[in-house]
């Protein structure tokens, strides 16, 4: 038996001025997306913007359905936006803001286990890391340079081989 470690980066800013400009901006337009997310059931709001090797921004936000398990994500909702407008553009960068409508939320919220194979499938499409960027309603935010951070032991396309 031999035990294999994994473990993950997660970098931790108290400040949003520790931040490169673009990445300030792509967080600025994920909480404009906010405005954009139908989340009547959960009243929980996540906003997504992607930015794109060619400079373009897309932004989106999670679309909840009474039949909840058809809830889309705001990273899904994106990054499918993404594919489908300009399919040959690679993303280079992803943010991720959250805000529960019933409770101050600092804390902020990384991408669901579904969101992050989605991720992951697009950095091997493209076979380039996209660094995502988290923030709830306060200054605190996480950064990991990858979804494979997030998604040791990803199943990927080599799996099915
Ligand atoms: N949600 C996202 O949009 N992204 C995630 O990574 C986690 C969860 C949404 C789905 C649902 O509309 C609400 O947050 C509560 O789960």
């Amino acid at each position: 038996m031999k035990k294999i470690e994994i473990s993950t980066e997660v970098f931790v800013y108290d400040d949003l001025n520790e931040l490169r400009e673009i990445e300030i901006e792509l967080l600025e337009k994920a909480e404009e997306a906010l405005a954009k997310a139908y989340a009547p059931y959960s009243e929980f709001l996540v906003g997504s913007a992607v930015l794109l090797e060619n400079g373009e921004i897309l932004n989106g936000a999670n679309q909840e359905n009474a039949a909840y398990s058809t809830c889309i994500c705001a990273e899904r909702t994106v990054l499918s936006a993404a594919a489908t407008i300009f399919p040959k553009i690679k993303p280079v960068l992803l943010s991720v803001v959250v805000k529960n409508t019933n409770k101050q939320q600092d804390k902020p919220a990384a991408p669901c286990g579904e969101c992050r194979q989605y991720i992951f499938e697009v950095e091997s499409r493209f076979q380039s890391e996209i660094p995502i960027l988290m923030k709830a309603q306060s200054n605190k935010i996480y950064k990991v340079k990858s979804a494979s951070q997030l998604l040791p032991l990803a199943f990927q396309k080599s799996d099915l081989i």
